[in-house]
């Protein structure tokens, strides 16, 4: 079991897309592994690889916290979305700060599964959510970056004054 740092906002990780996962080795099972042990440590419903610094296309959800119940993806992409729906969201990346993001409702995920199979996954609710907000951190998007254009610049503002008042 190994708990790994989360990388914050702005470092340049989180707005880089990741890389396709070509073969899913022994390396890449540790690496679920230990995202799964970070995600519940740190109480998140999803994580993203680039979240703990590796530029992957990978992430895991438990939308209900039960262990043993997560849902690994390799290569994920959303195929289908339905309907629109404003709810609060936070990130493991941007501590203490929730704002409302517009989401779709529905969604339909492809992606591979940790014994290679290529699935479709239906989505509602906040598993919608989620495969949404980790999909967007795998292309190098923070939900912050989905709150209108204006709101948006205030925010990363607003953040980056927060972290320099840290700094001193
Ligand atoms: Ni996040």
């Amino acid at each position: 079991m190994a708990i790994l740092p989360v990388v914050k906002f702005p470092h340049k990780v989180l707005k880089t897309k990741t890389a396709e996962v070509v073969s899913i080795t022994a390396e890449e099972k540790k690496l679920v592994r230990d995202m799964i042990d970070t995600m519940y440590a740190e109480k998140g419903v999803g994580l993203a690889a680039n979240q703990v610094g590796v530029s992957k296309r990978i992430f895991v959800a438990s939308a209900d916290h039960v262990r043993g119940g997560e849902l690994v993806f390799f290569n994920p992409r959303i195929t289908k979305k339905q309907g629109r729906i404003k709810e609060f969201e936070g990130c493991l990346s941007v501590p203490e700060f929730y704002e409302p993001v517009r989401r779709f409702k529905r969604v339909w995920l492809r992606a591979m599964t940790l014994e290679g199979r290529v699935v479709e996954v239906k989505a509602e609710g906040l598993l919608a959510r989620i495969f949404q907000h980790e999909v967007d951190h795998l292309n190098g998007f923070l939900f912050i970056d989905r709150l209108g254009f204006v709101k948006s610049r205030l925010t990363r503002k607003k953040l980056s004054k927060r972290l320099s008042r840290k700094k001193t």
